[in-house]
């Protein structure tokens, strides 16, 4: 094993809920498991759509919350713990429960620097074994999220191709920027429309993001009730070839890999 090698930490963020975080995130994740990388999932969201995605049964063994504790306390981590595997998709993953809510008052108790924590976490070289950690973001701007932020290569931001929740995404943008102002725009800062429509509306906010944020846009994610039915399901849409955004979400992928990011 190559002991320099550091894993790709891609942060999928929005402040707002329901813009695709989470199915973006396991889509491709599973996508770029299908492409042979080795990949782990890390769930920040207090409400554990993923970690329920994942199909997690409560284990007793210690989750997220925990990980970001022993790190703050400074106490040794004994990182197998934390790592639990999802056969179906043939990825591992860091599960969150509900006592992740009061990760930011533990954040916010670091005494090294209340932003880096995740960086101390991710930098182990525990981790070196994985290609890529992809982070689903609660949705908000709070301290989990700056730690995010700071501690990945490449942040993911989903905009749902929508214009009420297109709102305010300049202004996020610019707060998410801030966290972290060596970020590349175009090569480390990424948008990725999300549940776009044959509709006016839908393709009027898809030519909005194109003209303000060009050389940063991915190829859209098509709006598909394939989509509610691979939640309830616990599946993914990467793994059938036929499936309109398990293609979109696979040319994501592609682009992730080759660092292609114009579709
Ligand atoms: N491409 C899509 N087509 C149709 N529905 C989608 C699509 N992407 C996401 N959704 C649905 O939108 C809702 C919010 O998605 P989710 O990934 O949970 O968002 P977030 O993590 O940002 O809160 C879910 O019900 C999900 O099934
Ligand atoms: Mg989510």
């Amino acid at each position: 094993m190559d002991k320099n090698k550091k894993p790709i930490i891609i942060t999928i963020a929005n402040e707002k809920g329901g813009v695709a975080k989470t199915t973006s995130a396991i889509n491709i994740a599973a996508g770029l498991s299908l492409r042979g990388k080795k990949v782990l999932l890390v769930d920040i969201d207090s409400q554990t759509h993923l970690t329920n995605w994942l199909d997690f049964c409560f284990d007793g063994k210690p989750t997220i919350a925990e990980l970001i504790y022993q790190t703050v306390a400074q106490f040794p981590v004994n990182h197998d713990d934390f790592i639990r595997h999802n056969n179906k998709l043939n990825l591992d993953y860091i599960p969150a429960t509900p006592m992740l809510a009061g990760a930011v008052t533990t954040l916010k108790a670091d005494q090294t620097d209340e932003t880096t924590v995740f960086s101390r976490i991710f930098s182990d070289g525990y981790f070196t074994k994985y290609d890529y950690i992809i982070i689903d973001c609660c949705p908000s701007l709070d301290l989990r999220i700056t730690n995010a932020v700071i501690c990945s290569d490449i942040l993911l931001i989903t905009v749902q191709a929508d214009p009420i929740p297109y709102q305010g995404t300049d202004k996020m943008l610019k707060t998410l920027l801030r966290m972290k102002p060596t970020a590349n725009i175009g090569e480390d800062v990424l948008i990725l429309p999300t549940m776009a429509m044959n509709i006016q509306v839908s393709k009027a906010v898809i030519e909005a993001i194109y003209e303000s944020y060009g050389k940063m846009v991915l190829s859209p994610i098509p709006f598909r009730a394939s989509v509610k039915n691979s939640s309830a399901n616990k599946t993914v849409l990467v793994r059938r070839t036929s499936d309109d955004v398990g293609k979109a979400y696979m040319n994501v992928v592609d682009a992730l890999i080759g660092g292609e990011i114009h579709g």
